[in-house]
């Protein structure tokens, strides 16, 4: 299928759920705790004969991602230390062989297609456990033929043993080149097996941002309107919750929903994706920091949902109080900094026919003079405080 239309689906979605999961949430400091730390092998090889998740359910992951009104998700199938949470005949590092005795691919695969939303698989080039692997990167050499034989043997895995996948998103690619990992047989192979898939960007060195079907900004947000150095492919900004991926128990520094809100937005703002992390603990279940934030995202999206699906970039900008993002005939001001009364926008060249609230339909007037909008009697108190959204109806599309 042709890009521009299998990528569809995923510029309408435009918010998603990260999930980085395995057996580093035991040790609870992250999920790089094996290479920073350099714990051996065989001592973290350890960790799979306790990892046995009592609390895990699939379903209530995907429905509090649906909640938070996320329309896809991405598990890590197999982080950089290499131990998968799918069977493998070619390794035995598996939740499936060792305590767990659970595919939980195959669970999270099931639990999304119950509730329709996007499937996505997080798959690590990298694996810190793999003696080939190793063995590459002590001698500082590329990864021997039978590493490519033995990840494209899981990813081949992943496309047949699951039925159709959304995304395929590779990560730990930064040792070798595109030619090192034989990556565009991986995609030719992906290709073959889930035409209607996508692939991200890390496919090797130089591949960030230029091969794939979508670019991959991790933890920050490029830049969007008016500077306007967004990308113009596809993107998707990931990012963590609080400054881990997977869980770490000490790691209070969440973000706050507010702060949350706005990334969405931003991203959006900037026809971009956002795709928000959350690090399951070791017994299955989602850390409640996120859990709350979640359910407060979903609490904002019920309202201003038709302000972020298929939304994106406007020809003007918030101004001084928010951003801006828009979908066929409307833009949506998304007013962060709620200053009462009265606001000025300018560089607005559309015509703007009619303005209201998203939260509660009220009509507000607007009057322009040349590029300069006017909107006048919004009410004293911002109707949300975090991002109260105005409807504004344009005379024509919006890149006018
Ligand atoms: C990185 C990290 C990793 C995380 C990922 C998410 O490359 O190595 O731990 O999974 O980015 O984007």
């Amino acid at each position: 299928m042709k890009n521009n239309k299998k990528i569809n689906w995923f510029k309408e979605a435009r918010f998603g759920m990260f999930v980085h999961w395995g057996l580093y949430s035991i040790p609870a400091r992250g999920e790089w705790v094996m290479h920073i730390e350099q714990i051996p092998k065989e001592e973290y090889a350890q960790l799979a004969k306790q990892f046995n998740p009592k609390r895990f359910n699939a379903d209530k992951w995907v429905r509090l991602a649906i909640s938070a009104g996320m329309k896809y998700i991405v598990l890590t199938t197999r982080h950089h230390d290499g131990f998968c949470l799918f069977d493998s005949k070619v390794s035995n590092f598996t939740s499936v062989k060792t305590a767990a005795k659970k595919d939980f691919v195959a669970e999270y695969v099931a639990a999304c297609r119950k509730y329709k939303i996007k499937i996505g698989f997080y798959y690590s080039l990298m694996d810190w456990s793999h003696p080939e692997y190793q063995n590459s990167m002590e001698k500082n050499s590329p990864v021997s033929p039978q590493f490519i034989a033995y990840f494209q043997t899981q990813v081949k895995e992943l496309c047949t043993n699951y039925g159709k996948i959304d995304v395929l998103w590779f990560d730990g690619e930064w040792d070798h080149s595109v030619k090192q990992w034989q990556s565009e047989k991986l995609v030719k192979m992906i290709h073959k097996l889930q035409p209607t898939a996508l692939i991200n960007d890390r496919l090797g060195t130089e591949s960030r941002g230029t091969l794939g079907d979508f670019g991959t900004p991790e933890q920050y947000i490029p830049t969007a309107f008016p500077e306007s150095s967004a990308p113009s492919r596809s993107w998707e900004s990931c990012m963590t919750m609080n400054d881990n991926w997977g869980y770490s128990a000490g790691d209070k520094n969440w973000k706050s929903t507010r702060q949350l809100i706005m990334n969405l937005v931003r991203c959006v703002s900037g026809d971009g994706n956002f795709l928000l992390n959350v690090g399951p603990k070791p017994d299955g279940t989602i850390p409640p920091p996120s859990v709350s934030r979640l359910k407060e995202i979903g609490a904002w999206m019920k309202i201003n949902k038709e302000s972020i699906y298929g939304c994106g970039k406007t020809s003007f900008g918030g101004g001084m109080v928010g951003l801006t993002t828009a979908k066929n005939n409307k833009a949506y001001l998304h007013i962060f900094r709620w200053s009462g009364k009265e606001i000025c926008l300018a560089w607005v060249k559309n015509k703007i026919k009619s303005a209201y609230l998203l939260a509660n339909n009220k009509k507000i007037s607007v009057s322009q003079k040349n590029d300069r909008l006017f909107i006048k009697g919004l009410p004293p108190k911002a109707p949300n405080d975090i991002d109260t959204v105005l409807v504004l109806k344009l005379d024509r599309r919006k890149n006018g």
